[in-house]
């Protein structure tokens, strides 16, 4: 969708946007901007300043919902003070909060004048006319049977050289600890000639690696044209054909959706990263069964073997719940024990947080807090060593590195190795956008120091 010049209004008005949650919020922020710049909106990074500000939000967790109150009650002080000296500010929430709790947010919180859902928010234009005359609904969270896509302009926003693109969306897996079934809606996947259309626009604006997104990205299977299924596989390897993409990866997925095609993509495809976001949650078959997750400890540990049988180099990260409802000393063992048998290069890890309306927080054998934080503590020491340890062998290795943006120190740049590393190397900001073979020299903090070979 081109858009028309005449819609750009005189005075530019400010929008402040904060993200919170996963790269889908990431990716759907950057659509909300765009969607907003033909009403003469343009980004503002103060909040005080801002004519209209959204909260992009995440219900995950309990402390997740917590920040979007929090944030809310700064964003009321700051709307006062805009309203004494003459000005107007308008409040949205969006993203899974407002899903989840659509009215109860404006009733809790009356500076918000609206609330959308992550599979509505291309209704915001409406909605702000609406509400500048007065009338009108001020919630939109249902899942609306059009594809939101559909009502979505081109991506116009500014996109770095590693871009998210959103290709499936919602999660029909009920996973019993997990809201996101509820706040994302069905699963979905986008048509495939969208998405490569999206990816060729991506890159005539300087992307050059492709992160594919979804709460279950590898479930994903788009219709093209012709009535044909794609799968994942299908859709990178077309993907790997668009001029000037130069890597892609996927995130992220489940374990029951790594497909064979899928599998067999990662030793065929080279600029299909070594690199693979799996979460497994759990070590224990009791946990995994009462999380629901319809696979067990050895199927996952097989898993990784058939990954690794053909990209051997493959490096994998994970995410982890302790203190699950019912997660015994034993269980939490057999969760140590599946790290060490797989080694991880990066993970996230968390303590169980229950999650109104959804099966597990009903359980009566909740795990107390202070042995949550004891197994949390444990846990994460474990998966630091590994990480510690897949940087280590990095050093005074030669790898391959896109760079992405300026580093802190003035004359650095920065980028990534295929393993997802970031690596600070002395070099021009001509080098953006390119991959370098680099010399690893040093291991700092998380970070690796090279330079040009
Ligand atoms: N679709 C992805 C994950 C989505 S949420 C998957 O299937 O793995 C990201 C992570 O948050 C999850 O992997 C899980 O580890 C964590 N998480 C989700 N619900 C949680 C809860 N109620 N308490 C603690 N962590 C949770
Ligand atoms: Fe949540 Fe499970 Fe779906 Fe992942 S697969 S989004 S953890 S329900
Ligand atoms: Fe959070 Fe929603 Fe993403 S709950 S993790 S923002 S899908």
């Amino acid at each position: 969708m081109r858009r028309p010049e005449g819609v750009i209004q005189k005075r530019m008005k400010k929008l402040f946007i904060k993200t919170y949650g996963c790269q889908m919020n990431a990716y759907d922020s950057a659509r909300m901007a765009d969607l907003l710049a033909p009403l003469g909106y343009a980004g503002t990074e103060a909040p005080g300043d801002a004519d209209m500000v959204i909260l992009n939000t995440c219900h995950i967790r309990e402390k997740a919902t917590e920040k979007v109150y929090s944030e809310l009650g700064r964003i009321r002080a700051l709307k006062e003070e805009k309203e004494k000296s003459g000005g107007r500010m308008l409040v949205a929430v969006a993203g899974c909060t407002g899903q989840a709790e659509g009215e109860e947010i404006i009733a809790r919180a009356p500076v918000v004048d609206m609330v959308v859902g992550p599979q509505s928010y291309h209704r915001l234009p409406e909605m702000i006319a609406r509400i500048a005359r007065g009338a009108g609904e001020r919630v939109a969270a249902d899942f609306p049977a059009l594809e939101k896509f559909d009502a979505l302009p081109e991506a116009v926003s500014n996109t770095g050289v590693s871009a998210f693109l959103t290709v499936q969306e919602g999660c029909d897996k009920f996973c019993t600890f997990c809201v996101v079934p509820y706040t994302r809606g069905p699963e979905h996947s986008r048509a495939p000639e969208r998405i490569l259309a999206e990816a060729q626009a991506l890159s005539s604006r300087g992307a050059r690696e492709i992160v594919l997104l979804g709460q279950n990205v590898n479930a994903y299977r788009g219709t093209d044209m012709n009535g044909k299924d794609w799968s994942l596989a299908r859709l990178i390897e077309a993907l790997a054909g668009v001029k000037d993409i130069l890597r892609i990866r996927y995130t992220t997925s489940h374990p029951r959706d790594m497909s064979e095609d899928l599998i067999e993509a990662h030793g065929g495809i080279e600029k299909l990263m070594p690199f693979l976001h799996l979460p497994v949650q759990s070590g224990s078959d009791a946990v995994l069964e009462a999380m629901n997750r319809q696979h067990n400890a050895d199927d996952y540990r097989r898993l990784i073997g058939r990954i690794r049988d053909k990209r051997p180099d493959m490096a994998f990260s994970s995410d982890f719940i302790v203190g699950f409802p019912g997660e015994s000393d034993q269980d939490f063992e057999a969760t140590l024990q599946l790290v060490r048998d797989i080694g991880y290069a990066q993970c996230f890890s968390f303590k169980y947080s229950p999650r109104p309306g959804t099966p597990a927080a009903a359980a009566k054998k909740q795990v107390a807090e202070g042995v949550k934080t004891a197994r949390l503590d444990i846990l994460q020491k474990l998966l630091l060593g590994q990480q510690d340890e897949a940087n280590r062998t990095a050093v005074n290795r030669t790898m391959d590195v896109l760079f992405e943006k300026p580093g802190r120190n003035s004359g650095q740049i920065v980028g990534r190795t295929p393993y997802l590393q970031p690596v600070y190397v002395d070099a021009p900001t001509a080098l953006i956008g390119s991959v370098r073979p680099i010399h690893i020299e040093a291991l700092t903090a998380n970070s690796l120091r090279g330079r040009l070979v």
